[in-house]
């Protein structure tokens, strides 16, 4: 049976943690391929909210299983809290959350490296959520990481201990203060209650699921323009958000990827240091991080806000292969008697209609197209049908432009607020179902 994949087009937040909720009740199993608790996947659904950092957004749907993948950086002591929060909710966790033996182990020290490092970037820094994700997929990549699977080795504390070791001789060198007495005890914890969960060899059980012929969503975190590799370098994360990061992130061959969905906003944001070629200053990019509630899930940081990039949005279906878009927030946008993209650059005294080698602010202006805004309230919209002239407008040509239809549009954040545009049927309350 194929893997579906479900990811980011921009810089993270397009709001894959509502569609991975809304979807989950079409599959057998949700499995997050990369990122770590630099997430914030936000649920809200019968006028509760939830943030996911760490454990798949299909996670309040009783048939569901929920794999943490061996691509993933987990900060025990985040996974505990998010654990206990959701039994408190009520939701059954522990009976339906897998964690893979190979994923590696976000340490308190890497933590403090991440700090470290941020402060001695100065002027460069990325902006990091400081949750100690560079630092620890560099150990992974350095064959010096401490995965899960090794909790349960009689040697534990020695690799523990030779790691912080380690990381200890590089904050001292950088002359870095700190304090781990509250941290290592909170951690000690934390491991013994990771302990207590269910720990597989995800790469089998996956496999096993797939002849079994279970419908399996990959869920990615951040957006591919946060990509190591194809995002805007060095101002990214540390893993490969796109969808090869699933087959390297799960154990997934390529030839099994099924739908690739795509989610992107109907505008762009981004949070922390890094160009954005289409950004709004000044009041229209206040008004629109109001309008939005564009405020980071994690660190609650205020997002920069700006118009559809479309030459960065066609580059990230490329990459991806994108079979499916899904156009997130488009009720945002009513407030905007005009809606501008970002058609092109101009770039060197040249139009470009694709992504340069660099994006640096001030390099690259944007050519843009206007078209007349819906300036109505969208979010009572339940139906392909009802969508105002101005928008269907909007999503047509995207979808001409793009060579992808946009198969579904989000006008809220409520699971029921999500249209299916190339059918005329309603959301259930619960999400999609067979
Ligand atoms: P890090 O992955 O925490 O080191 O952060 C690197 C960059 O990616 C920073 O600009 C962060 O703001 C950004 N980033 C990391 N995770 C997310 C996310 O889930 N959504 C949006 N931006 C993110």
């Amino acid at each position: 049976m194929a893997v579906d994949v479900l990811l980011g087009l921009q810089w993270g937040d397009e709001g894959k943690g509502k569609i991975v909720d809304v979807f989950a009740p079409k599959y057998d199993i949700v499995a997050r391929f990369q990122g770590g608790p630099n997430a914030g996947h936000t649920i809200v659904f019968d006028g509760k909210k939830f943030v996911l950092h760490l454990i798949p957004s299909g996670i309040f749907h009783p048939n569901t299983a929920c794999l943490i993948g061996n691509g993933v950086v987990i900060d025990p002591v985040t996974l505990k809290k998010e654990v206990e929060t959701l039994i408190k909710a009520g939701i059954p966790v522990r009976e339906h959350l897998l964690i893979s033996r190979k994923a590696h182990l976000i340490l308190p020290t890497h933590k403090l490296l991440d700090a470290a490092r941020e402060e001695r970037r100065g002027e460069q820094k990325i902006g990091s959520t400081l949750r100690g994700i560079g630092p620890t997929y560099s150990d992974k990549i350095g064959r010096a990481g401490i995965r899960v699977g090794d909790i349960e080795l009689s040697d534990f504390q020695e690799r523990y201990a030779g790691a912080v070791n380690g990381h200890k001789e590089f904050l001292d060198m950088y002359g870095y203060q700190y304090d781990l007495t509250t941290w290592q005890a909170e951690f000690d914890d934390a491991i013994e209650f990771l302990r207590s969960l269910k720990l597989v060899d995800s790469e089998h059980y996956l496999h096993e699921a797939q002849e079994a012929g279970k419908k399996i969503l990959a869920e990615g975190a951040q957006g591919t323009l946060l990509d190591i590799d194809f995002g805007s370098y060095p101002f990214v994360t540390s893993s490969t958000t796109t969808t090869a990061g699933a087959c390297t992130g799960l154990g997934i061959a390529p030839g099994s990827i099924g739908r690739v969905f795509g989610i992107f906003k109907a505008y762009c944001t981004r949070v922390g240091s890094g160009p954005f070629p289409t950004e709004l200053h000044g009041e229209e990019g206040d008004e629109l991080r109001r309008a939005g509630g564009e405020f980071g899930a994690t660190t609650g940081r205020p997002r920069r806000t700006g118009w559809l990039d479309l030459p960065a949005l066609k580059y990230a279906v490329r990459i991806n292969g994108v079979t499916d878009l899904i156009m997130m927030k488009a009720d945002v946008l009513q407030i905007r008697s005009e809606i501008k993209v970002g058609e092109a650059y101009r770039h060197q005294g040249q139009l470009r209609y694709d992504l340069p080698y660099s994006l640096e602010d001030g390099q690259l202006e944007p050519v843009w197209r206007s078209f007349p805004g819906w300036e109505e309230d969208i979010t009572g919209v339940r139906r392909a049908s009802e969508v105002p002239h101005a928008l269907r407008e909007y999503v047509n040509w995207l979808e001409q432009e793009i060579g992808v239809p946009i198969t579904y549009l989000s006008v809220g954040p409520d699971r029921a607020q999500t249209l299916e545009m190339h059918s005329n049927e309603a959301v259930s309350p619960r999400g999609f179902d067979f």
